[in-house]
């Protein structure tokens, strides 16, 4: 499977609404996912899950936005053609201009002298 690596400035920006539900996709997040936005907006965001990622890492995701509270954490996802690349994300709750509780991710590049020890991590918590 081969792996995207993103550009240095690239940022990944989507959001969903409070049930996971992609609202919105920046073009570089649909240039890297290979997705269009049609294709994105209004589905899960475990769209784009890599099956290497350990469940409770979203559900720390999850438990940690949804008291409010932002969450950083390294992201491995998988590609519509069956590549997948890496992401530092920051996840972060807010309220849209209708009062609605709404969550961004904003993902960026990452040292990748980091990653053996994120691997093996992951592999110990799947
Ligand atoms: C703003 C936001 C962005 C998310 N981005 C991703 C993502 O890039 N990749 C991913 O696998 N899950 C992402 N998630 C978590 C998914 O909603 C989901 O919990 C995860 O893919 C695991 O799928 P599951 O809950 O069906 O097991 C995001 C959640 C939120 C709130």
């Amino acid at each position: 499977m081969s792996e995207t690596v993103l550009n240095d400035n690239a940022f990944l920006v989507s959001e969903t609404n409070e049930k996971g539900i992609i609202t919105f996709v920046n073009d570089e997040f649909c240039k890297v996912a290979g997705y269009s936005r049609e294709e994105l907006i209004g589905q899960a965001h475990n769209l784009v899950r890599h099956k290497e990622m350990p469940k409770a890492a979203f559900e720390d995701l999850w438990k940690t936005v949804k008291e409010g509270n932002v969450w950083q954490g390294y992201v491995k996802n998988s590609t519509k053609s069956g590549g997948f690349y890496w992401v530092y994300a920051t996840v972060y709750p807010y309220l849209n201009e209708n009062k609605q509780i709404c969550y961004m991710s904003c993902r960026r590049k990452f040292e990748k002298s980091k990653l053996p020890e994120i691997e093996d991590l992951y592999r110990a918590m799947r």
